[in-house]
């Protein structure tokens, strides 16, 4: 890194002044986008944002208040300002692309608290041409050692009334259906209200969202709102006031933020900035504010698809549970899925309901119902195991703590090691419920520790992880390959929720808000998409078209992919299931064709060392065609392109299932042109012809 010491407008610091001061300024390396520093009158640093010329952030105040020591960190003196260039590229274990990129230009501020404190705190601003990031660094100081924050005051002042799409503030769930308003329309506790799919909620009041926060300007302008490299902190939300947005830290469980102690650094605060949306989810700043990977050895970690039979115990086919006479991780069953498995190339099965506990899982919040080591008795653990085994596969263990997070903490060596002896390499976690015992949210510095410490623990005992009901992803994938993927968003599984379900366009909006953090277990590949196939009574139906189903491999990145529906039903449908068995999991290449978030998504990407791309493209409930190039293709080679279409009669309310599968021979100078009905999608596999 380049360092060097701005003193061009030290002079200004010493003078007070009735007027705000701009303290400095710089330019992201493509010069689009700035960011000046001002000093208030009052002694506040604000700071500024413009892109293109002209103003994105309006002077914007950051500060702190703790409540022990009790002070106010809201007025600074200036001690001294640098700035410093950077630039590398480095290469993630698994991802959307081989190499990111990550140049920016840093701007460090030190400064000493106005009041008597003595305390002194230092902000970086990374400035990339794709956005910004900032971060609070609280240095190891003679005044500051232990320390409660009592807030964040970070704030976020937007230039008009933006577009915004969000979801409620919620300390504990992220499971909730988008909705789209002018910011100053956002009524997030109406919308809670709305969600009776949510077994748990804890809705913060009318004017909090979550971030990532996708925000549209009048003009066009994507501005996407979110946080990086979220370590022993509590999760940010955002309050909303007429267009300025502050932050608003989750709690714990007697009201304090966050416990922390000299040398410290917040997670970055990030602002995404472009023009076109295809720009907003091409961005690789989330990844690039994180610090590398921590795993040195990480052959291991593989991507993976994979089967199982949860998808019975969500149509009623099967349950969780011994007792009712419907066990669903069955010895039988299970081999049936590892058949199933093998058969067509997947690399493992998902066993949920296999150890006991789960008579009293849910809602008496008790602690201990689960040791994680103990099977039920038709589960034949070890003969599976072996028999996965030989089939080239391995089982995928699945940890539901039922919320008690504290259990799970005192289990988890004993329950990895059992893993490691049942040659078990990957575990899903779940945190359904309230954090129990002492009632810490799913969004606090205390889960934020706990997901870190499942993350470094699986990663000791070379075991992959896939999370369920944790906070929302910051990019620590990179920090913790291991840690694959997780779902912090409403997943496929509410398909099957009696009222809200998922929306047509909700899958148009997620790579713009959840997907910006990090990877998604989102369980697409539901073939028989009304379900009342078990149970007669059940009115929901899927609302997407088979032929999206499909294309959701590729618009939703995950290293880890589930196959969710049943062998039977995928039997009815083997030609569209190839393209299922075909799709990657981990990329050298991803285009970003077209986007737009809530109507429309084309996403191209090729596979790890391979020739051969694949292509999603999704639409919400309208329909609409699609049509781009394939400039991305080789020069002079051919490739065969299968086309899995929805069929011109497709309907994602009428008639769901109706696909069609034609093949064709393309070159970088082809176009694709298709119709995507309503609710529905399209995917293409291209394969290099020798
Ligand atoms: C919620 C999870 O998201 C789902 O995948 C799982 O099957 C249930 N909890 C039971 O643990
Ligand atoms: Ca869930």
């Amino acid at each position: 890194m380049k360092k060097q010491i701005i003193c061009l407008l030290i002079a200004c610091f010493a003078s007070a002044s009735l007027e705000a001061q701009t303290i400095a300024s710089l330019a992201s390396p493509n010069k689009l986008i700035e960011v000046k520093l001002i000093q208030s009158p009052e002694k506040q640093i604000q700071y500024q944002i413009s892109y293109k010329s002209k103003e994105v952030i309006a002077p914007s105040s950051l500060g702190f208040t703790f409540k022990k020591p009790v002070a106010d960190l809201r007025k600074f003196n200036i001690i001294r300002i640098d700035s410093s260039t950077f630039d590398e590229t480095w290469s993630p274990i698994l991802g959307e692309v081989k190499d990111i990129r990550n140049q920016y230009k840093q701007l460090s501020l030190e400064l000493k608290d106005a009041g008597n404190s003595g305390i002194i705190i230092q902000i970086n601003f990374r400035i990339y041409d794709d956005g910004i990031g900032f971060r609070y660094n609280f240095p190891k100081q003679d005044n500051l050692n232990h320390f409660i924050v009592d807030n964040e005051w970070s704030t976020f002042k937007m230039t008009g009334d933006h577009t915004a799409f969000w979801i409620p503030g919620d300390y504990d769930t992220n499971e909730y259906t988008y909705n789209k308003s002018k910011l100053s329309e956002i009524d997030a506790s109406a919308a809670a209200a709305k969600e009776k799919d949510i077994a748990l909620t804890s809705p913060i009041g009318k004017n909090f969202v979550q971030s990532p926060l996708m925000l549209k300007s009048a003009e066009g302008l994507y501005i996407n709102v979110h946080e990086a490299a979220l370590l022993n902190y509590p999760v940010m939300h955002l309050q909303v006031n007429g267009s300025t947005l502050t932050s608003q830290l989750t709690p714990d469980a007697v009201g304090n933020k966050a416990y922390l102690q000299t040398p410290f650094s917040t997670p970055w605060r990030t602002l995404i900035i472009a023009d076109k949306a295809e720009q907003i989810l091409a961005s690789k700043l989330i990844l690039n504010l994180n610090e590398p990977s921590k795993i040195k050895d990480s052959t291991w970690i593989k991507g993976q698809k994979f089967v199982g039979m949860w998808w019975e115990m969500h149509v009623g086919k099967a349950n969780w549970p011994l007792a009712n006479g419907k066990h669903g991780a069955n010895t039988a069953n299970v081999k049936r899925y590892i058949d199933f498995a093998a058969q067509h190339s997947f690399d493992g099965v998902l066993v949920e309901g296999w150890n006991q506990g789960w008579e009293d899982w849910f809602g008496n919040w008790k602690e201990n119902v689960f040791d994680f080591t103990s099977p039920y008795p038709d589960y034949d653990i070890d003969s599976l195991t072996k028999y996965a085994q030989s089939k080239g596969l391995r089982l995928i263990m699945h940890h539901e703590t039922s919320g008690s997070a504290t259990n799970y903490e005192r289990r988890m060596d004993a329950a990895y090691a059992y893993m490691v002896s049942k040659g078990i390499n990957t575990v899903k976690t779940g945190y359904v419920g309230r954090i129990i015992p002492r009632g810490e949210h799913h969004d606090s510095q205390w889960m934020t520790q706990h997901y870190q410490r499942v993350a470094e623990k699986a990663a000791d005992y070379k075991l992959m992880v896939d999370s369920h009901e944790s906070s929302h992803p910051t990019g620590l994938q990179r920090t913790y390959p291991n840690w694959l993927t997780s779902e912090a968003a409403r997943g496929s599984e509410f398909n099957n929720a009696p009222t809200l379900g998922i929306a047509s366009n909700h899958t148009t909006i997620l790579p713009f808000t959840r997907l910006i953090g990090g990877p998604m277990d989102y369980t697409p590949g539901l073939f028989h998409l009304s379900l009342n196939q078990f149970d007669t009574t059940r009115t929901q139906k899927v609302r997407s078209t088979l032929a999206k189903q499909l294309a959701l491999y590729v618009t939703i990145y995950s290293p880890l992919q589930m196959a969710s529906d049943l062998p039977e039903n995928y039997e009815q449908h083997l030609d569209a299931f190839q393209f299922i068995k075909d799709v990657a999991v981990n990329w050298d290449d991803t285009k970003i064709i077209s986007a737009e978030p809530g109507e429309y998504l084309t996403i191209a990407r090729k596979a790890k060392g391979k020739d051969a791309w694949f292509i999603g493209s999704i639409t919400n409930e309208n329909a609409r065609n699609i049509s781009f190039g394939l400039d991305f293709l080789d020069p002079d080679k051919t490739y065969e392109a299968i086309v899995y279409r929805d069929a011109d009669t497709a309907d994602f309310e009428k008639n769901p299932e109706a696909y069609i599968i034609e093949k064709r021979l393309v070159t970088r100078v082809s176009n694709m042109t298709y119709r995507l009905q309503r609710g529905g999608g399209c995917a293409v596999s291209l394969k290099k012809i020798n």
